[in-house]
């Protein structure tokens, strides 16, 4: 007995020494301005098509808030070129906002900066929130301009970056603003904390055998995280319209399935460099091929190195399926970046479903997944595997930078 309380007691201590530092701040009477990304989808009438990144929010505004403290939340959305545009108001965002935070005062600020900003954060009251227009309408934004970031920076009392979808960005207020605040007033929000950590996990701590997902459909776009998996990795899937370049790259015959004539070369020195380094690369045995790029196409199926003249292979085969199964199964850890084809179209959904349920299964075996990118973020949502897999990430480029092993702007400037 004395010896598990003992136990239990040293375990309790340690559990209470590593609370983060956002998690252990009182933000009683503090103003908190938190870098969000809201950067999310709107459709023709403004209406949010994709909230996942607003809710992924929610717990670091609802802690800050519980506190006693009050949120200036500030944020971009799309890519305004001419200064303030209707279509990327933030202002859209305040209905649902306020939906997602039943209870909680929302106001909005016409400006990020400014008198009319500034009057109203100076007037926000505790567990109240003021939301700013887009930062990109100045150009100051993402030209990491220092004196935009100063006055951005004198709106709160404390700095709270929860933007990983932005963190690959050196922006103003993502990589500048945080010399504005002493260190112990500059921090990671739960959601970076989450997603830093499911992030390192995989790419410092995995438990092997270590799968990597890689799909979609340029080869060029992948080839930096494929050089850096290479060190990690056990086994590496490679699906998707990128699979063909890696196959003709092997003397097969691809049809008119895409291909990245001049990233042959690379496709064939990262096998070479797969195999001197052990780590196995699964291409897919066979493809669902189709005569043309769409969703009425006729189709058929084919050995993926030998897909006849005329026809384009849209989605891996069932062989493939199987395959790839396998090697999921057996792993302890997963990372699933790009579909596996054509997922948008019925008929060249199966591959993408069919690994994201593999994904799925392995994880209620104990695996850890982690998904990022918008492709394969969306399947698992559409094919309803989101909450069995570890983590989905809400970060498209953010996640590909950071396992290219780059180290990002966002985050170094909290860590400095
Ligand atoms: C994203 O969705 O990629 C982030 O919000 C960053 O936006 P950006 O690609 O326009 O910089
Ligand atoms: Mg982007």
């Amino acid at each position: 007995m004395r010896c598990n309380y003992h136990l239990s007691s040293v375990k309790l201590s340690s559990k209470k020494f590593s609370m983060s530092k956002f998690s252990s701040y009182d933000f009683k009477d503090q103003k908190a301005l938190i870098r969000v990304d809201f950067n999310v989808p709107l459709n023709e009438k403004y209406e949010i098509t994709d909230d996942t990144r607003i809710k992924a929010a929610i717990p670091t505004i609802r802690k800050i808030l519980d506190d006693g403290g009050s949120v200036i939340l500030m944020s971009h959305l799309g890519r305004p070129k001419d200064g303030p545009t209707e279509k990327y108001s933030l202002k859209h965002l305040v209905i649902h906002l306020r939906k997602l935070l039943q209870g909680a005062t929302i106001f909005f600020a016409n400006d990020c900066i400014g008198d009319e900003a500034r009057q109203m954060a100076r007037d926000l009251e505790p567990e109240e929130i003021l939301l700013l227009e887009n930062l990109r309408f100045y150009k100051e934004e993402e030209k990491g301009d220092e004196a935009f970031a100063e006055k951005l920076g004198k709106l709160g009392d404390v700095y709270v970056n929860d933007a990983f979808g932005t963190a690959h960005r050196a922006h103003a207020s993502t990589a500048v603003i945080a010399k504005f605040f002493p260190v112990n007033k500059r921090m990671f929000g739960l959601l970076m904390e989450g997603e830093v950590k499911s992030a390192e996990k995989v790419l410092h701590n995995s438990e092997k055998p270590f799968t990597a997902i890689i799909g979609g459909a340029k080869v060029s776009d992948k080839i930096l995280i494929l050089e850096n998996l290479l060190d990690k990795a056990s086994d590496i899937i490679i699906g998707g319209g990128m699979a063909y370049t890696f196959l003709k790259a092997m003397g097969g015959k691809i049809g008119k399935s895409l291909c990245e004539e001049e990233r042959i070369g690379t496709a064939d020195e990262i096998m070479k460099k797969a195999t001197a380094k052990g780590v196995c690369i699964h291409l897919p045995p066979d493809s669902i091929i189709a005569d043309k790029f769409e969703a009425t196409a006729d189709t058929s199926d084919a050995p993926s190195n030998n897909i006849p003249d005329g026809w384009m292979g849209l989605d891996i085969g069932p062989n493939a399926c199987d395959q790839f199964c396998n090697v999921i199964k057996r792993s302890k850890t997963i990372l699933w970046n790009g579909p596996m084809g054509v997922f948008e179209m019925e008929k060249f959904r199966h591959g993408t479903k069919t690994i994201a349920k593999a994904v799925a299964d392995a994880t209620s075996s104990g695996a850890f997944s982690l998904v990022g990118g918008g492709d394969s973020v969306a399947a698992v949502n559409q094919f309803g595997y989101a909450n069995k897999v570890s983590y989905v990430s809400t970060g498209g480029g953010a996640m590909l930078e950071y396992f290219e092993g780059k180290e990002l702007p966002g985050i170094a400037a909290i860590k400095q």
